[in-house]
Order: structure tokens, then C-alpha cells, then sequence
């Protein structure tokens, strides 16, 4: 059955509110994963929406020893500066639970987009499907690291260099919309007013990256009101 985003979007009245929605999902999606196969793999969203459901989740108990946490993409930074999604998630949710630390698995960008994505690629083949891919959107409708206007990845690639990104800084790395749907959920999560062209865009069936991903992963799509053109 065709994706129909009018069916998969589902509307929470503020931030809070979807991150509280989001929180349930994860941990949801992660007792699932841990009762049938033991073992919950979640790929991890990048920016600013997804930090206060990360505190939540992080706040609850979990199987915490089951879980594996990938990320959907990263910025070409040093591993220790603030601008890196893996430098985020850690303060917010892998920094506060007893996660192995083999079991999580950052995108070595600070290696550089090309040598990381080999990297990476040759990380996650083994890894699939994952459980639950959790992702933002970018006020251009731009999602993980796959931006409007650049070429989309090759069909078999699992993971991509970016180079000239519009949302510094230029060079990333970023999971492929195959390896982004390769997986048993998704979630794609928006709030705030300045998402609201994007957001009404992709509503009236432009092709933007988010809505290809979403599409492919059949996402179930989170937003608040503030998002929502009223
Ligand atoms: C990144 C993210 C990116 C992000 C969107 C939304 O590295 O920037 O992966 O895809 O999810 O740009 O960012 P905000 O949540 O900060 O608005």
C-alpha cells in the first residue's frame, strides 16, 4: 500500500509533547525487539528536536544491555566538538545509561566523509535490519544528511560522503535511504514554526528527501502544532 502521510501524521500539542510520544516509542519498540530477538538496534537522530526525548528515555528502565545505538548521520567534526550529533546523544541518553560501549557506534567522521562512510558502510551490512530509525527534519526538508537539490545515493549504498551541505558544516556523513528504511519502524519527528513551509511542502507532495525516506520506511510522523500550518 502507497505511503499516505495524511494516515501517518500524527499531531501532539507542543515539544514536549512529541518527545514524551517519542520516548514511549523507543522504549516500546525496544522491549518488542529484546522479547523476540535479544537484542534492540536504534539509529539514533541527529540536531536539536530529538535531545529532550533522549533525556526521557534515558530516564526510564530499560534492557539497556540489549541495545545496539547507530546514527542515522554525523558532522565532519572532531569527535569532541560540541557541533557532533554523537557528542549530543551522549549527554542526553548514552552518557546516562549502561549501554556497552561496543554496542554503541558512532560514525567516525572526524576520519573524513569518504573513509568514514567506507567505514561505516562495512559496520552497519552486518547490522541490518534495524529496530527503530528515529530522524529529524531540516527546514529545507532535508533528513539525516540527505539534502534537496544533491544527488540521490546510489541504489546498493548503505552510507554516503556529503560535501557541500547547505547546514554547515559541509562535509558529512549519512545513512543512504536504503539503509535509512532497512528497518522494522520509523519515526520522523518535527516541531517548531520554522518547519512549517517545509513541513506544508511535503504535505503537498514535494519530493524532498524526508518525504522519500519516509515514505520508504513508512514512517509514522510526529509533529506539534507549531509545525502544523494553522
Ligand atoms: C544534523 C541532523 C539533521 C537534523 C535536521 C533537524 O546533523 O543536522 O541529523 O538531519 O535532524 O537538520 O535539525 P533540528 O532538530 O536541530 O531542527
Amino acid at each position: 500500500m502507497p505511503f499516505d502521510l495524511a494516515t501517518r501524521l500524527v499531531t501532539c500539542d507542543d515539544p514536549a509533547a512529541v518527545a514524551r510520544r517519542t520516548a514511549a516509542i523507543i522504549l516500546d519498540s525496544a522491549a518488542r525487539a529484546v522479547a523476540a530477538r535479544g537484542r534492540f538496534r536504534l539509529v539514533l537522530a541527529g540536531g536539536t528536536t530529538p535531545q529532550l526525548a533522549y533525556r526521557l528515555v534515558a530516564a526510564a528502565q530499560a534492557d539497556w544491555a540489549c541495545w545496539e545505538c547507530a546514527f542515522g548521520d554525523e558532522r565532519c567534526l572532531p569527535r569532541s566538538d560540541p557541533g557532533r550529533n554523537s557528542l549530543a546523544a551522549h549527554e542526553a541518553l548514552l552518557g546516562r545509561v549502561p549501554i556497552p560501549p561496543e554496542q554503541v557506534l558512532p560514525i567516525p567522521a572526524e576520519l573524513g566523509a569518504a573513509e568514514a562512510a567506507e567505514h561505516y558502510a562495512r559496520l552497519l551490512a552486518p547490522r541490518l535490519p534495524f529496530d527503530l530509525v528515529l530522524l529529524g527534519m531540516g527546514e529545507d526538508g532535508h533528513t539525516a544528511s540527505l539534502f534537496p537539490g544533491h544527488p540521490t545515493p546510489e541504489d546498493e549504498a548503505l552510507v554516503v560522503a556529503v560535501h557541500d551541505a547547505p547546514k554547515p558544516p559541509a562535509d558529512r556523513v549519512s545513512l543512504t535511504p536504503k539503509a535509512l528504511a532497512a528497518t522494522r519502524d520509523m519515526v520522523v519527528i518535527v516541531t517548531g514554526a520554522s518547519k512549517r513551509e517545509a513541513l506544508a511542502a511535503w504535505r503537498a507532495g514535494a519530493d524532498l528527501p524526508v518525504a522519500r525516506v519516509a515514505a520508504a520506511g513508512n514512517a509514522l510522523v510526529l509533529v506539534d502544532r507549531a509545525a502544523v500550518d494553522l
